[in-house]
């Protein structure tokens, strides 16, 4: 005689669905002037007002090394394209182990204005390092840690040199070189299609973080 079948497990408490990463590193992308940095804070403050844990940060910088980094490639000498790539990578070694790692392990949410993809346009494209080998140098220093999103706020780069505040080494560059940088953000939105999420900056501010806001839930 055959055994009574036994009951089957309570499946009540099973997982249906793959587990859901809830924290997201978002970046923010544009030549200076763009309006980056503004759509940056509207994300953060936007995110903490849903009740999100949020850590906003910037490149270069956002750690006290990263700081001084940022002083010695913005305010400082001169120096060769190379040197300028390591720097801007060490800077952001530093912000990876210290801060963005640290934080996304700890299920936050991290929002960041700029990360690699400057150094992929400014440093691979408009100063002819090479986007490969900008990359592979940064491969290291990110470990592997890319965004989830990439939002990549374009404008005429003659508007966005009538918006920009600060005028350091790099914004001194002539006319020619912030319109190399703009083409480069282009191609490099081409070539990481996924990641990379162009808006329209030419738009007042709360419009275009209405549309950044949408794409986000998207991925959640
Ligand atoms: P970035 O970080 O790209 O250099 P910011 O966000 O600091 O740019 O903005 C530069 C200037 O342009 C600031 O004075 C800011 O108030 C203004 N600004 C930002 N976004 C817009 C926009 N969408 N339309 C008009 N002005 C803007
Ligand atoms: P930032 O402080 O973001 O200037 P702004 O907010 O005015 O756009 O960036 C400083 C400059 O450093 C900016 O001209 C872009 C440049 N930069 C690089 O060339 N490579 C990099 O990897 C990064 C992060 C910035």
């Amino acid at each position: 005689m055959c055994e009574p079948m036994k009951p089957a497990p309570p499946v009540t408490s099973a997982r249906t669905e793959p587990y859901r990463r809830l924290e997201v590193f978002v970046t923010f992308e544009g030549i200076d002037g763009s309006g980056k940095t503004t759509q940056a804070e509207l994300h953060a403050q936007a995110l903490r007002e849903e009740g999100h844990e949020v850590v906003a940060t910037r490149e270069p910088g956002g750690t006290p090394l990263g700081e001084q980094v940022r002083e010695l490639l913005l305010n400082g000498r001169d120096m060769s394209a190379w040197a300028e790539a390591a720097l801007f990578a060490a800077a952001r070694a530093e912000l990876v182990e210290k801060v963005i790692a640290p934080a996304l392990e700890a299920g936050k949410h991290v929002v960041c204005d700029r990360y690699v993809d400057s150094s992929l346009a400014y440093q691979g494209i408009a100063r002819r390092l090479g986007v490969d080998q900008v990359l592979e140098l940064n491969e290291h220093a990110i470990r592997g840690l890319l965004p989830d999103r990439t939002f990549l706020v374009l404008v005429d780069p003659a508007t966005a040199a009538a918006r920009a505040r600060s005028s350091d080494r790099i914004e001194r560059e002539g006319e020619d070189f912030h319109r190399t940088v703009d083409r480069a953000y282009r191609e490099l939105a081409t070539m990481f299609p996924d990641r990379i999420v162009t808006v329209d900056g030419g738009r007042p501010p709360d419009q275009i973080a209405e549309e950044i806001r949408g794409r986000i839930r998207q991925l959640s």
